[in-house]
């Protein structure tokens, strides 16, 4: 059977061999799918002995996103704009490619919930790595226009500069941040440890939606102030979470896997 995996550094809190067990199964795609705990300064040989041992792909998950870049000898522009790869892809001259499928999943998810992506006003929290991932996917549906909005101003003022070319983005200090916009992303390590960011400038327009890409038990700080705020809806990263690994199922098969019944059985477990 073809092997794939998701390599981490920690590893055991993953849900990706659940999801792309579940995807396998749907779509019968006869393939089997582990998590690998790589030394935090051992990623490169992780790679080289799953490859050895008959691995097909892998996806990277924290803290090795950047480093896999670094391993691969082709990359997609996608990957290479995130400055990060999550998808290895060995072809059969043994050349490792890499992609980056975190954006598309954010956006595969927004669409499937009919959120406003095209002439909408954008405004994405955070210019971490998460942030820096989305941007292009997020440019490339055409928004009216996406402000990068930081607490620490010039991180958000060089993501913007480095995206220019892909579309009308700005970046600004999340203290100087002012507007309404159609859709507020939260790419900031902030939910993470409970906390939200300084968001009292920030307007959301009638019928506003929000999107955090962190998710948990329970309703993050980011989607509760959101829900205050009066936006239509508040969803949590779980269904870019299933996104991103449809999106690297399909570039290994070839088959789109169906993410319903996986989002359904992840809700079942975090509520
Ligand atoms: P990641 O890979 O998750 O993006 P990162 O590169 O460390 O991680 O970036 C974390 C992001 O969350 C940054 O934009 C950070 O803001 P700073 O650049 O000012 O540090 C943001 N962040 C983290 N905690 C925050 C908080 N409590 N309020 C606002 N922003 C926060």
């Amino acid at each position: 059977m073809d092997k794939y995996a998701v390599i981490g550094h920690p590893i055991e809190h993953s849900k990706s061999p659940l999801i792309h067990s579940e995807f396998a199964r749907l779509t019968g795609q006869p393939l089997e799918y582990h998590a690998i705990l790589a030394p935090k300064a051992g990623f490169a040989d992780a790679v080289k002995q799953f490859r050895q041992a008959g691995g097909k792909g892998a996806n990277v998950t924290l803290p090795f996103k950047e480093e896999a870049l670094a391993l691969c000898d082709e990359l997609s522009e996608r990957a290479r704009r995130a400055g990060a790869v999550n998808t290895l892809i060995w072809n059969d001259d043994e050349r490792l490619l890499g992609d980056n499928t975190d954006g598309l999943g954010l956006v595969s998810d927004l669409k499937r919930h009919a959120y406003p992506l095209r002439d909408a006003r954008i405004l994405l929290l955070g210019a971490g790595g998460v942030a820096r991932g989305v941007l292009l996917p997020l440019l490339s549906e055409r928004p009216k226009r996406l402000v990068v909005a930081n607490r620490t101003a010039h991180k958000a003022e060089r993501l913007a500069a480095d995206f220019s070319s892909f579309g009308p983005v700005t970046g600004v200090g999340l203290e100087n941040l002012d507007g309404t916009f159609d859709l507020v992303i939260n790419g900031t390590s902030a939910s993470l440890s409970g906390k939200l960011p300084d968001l009292h400038r920030v307007k959301l327009a009638e019928d506003g939606c929000a999107y955090d890409m962190a998710y948990g038990d329970s309703l993050t700080p980011f989607q509760c102030w959101a829900l205050e705020n009066g936006a239509r809806h508040a969803l949590s990263g779980l269904g870019m979470l299933v996104g991103q690994a449809a999106e690297s199922f399909a570039l290994w098969r070839g088959v789109h896997p169906p993410i319903e019944p996986i989002l359904e059985l992840l809700q079942g477990e975090v509520e």
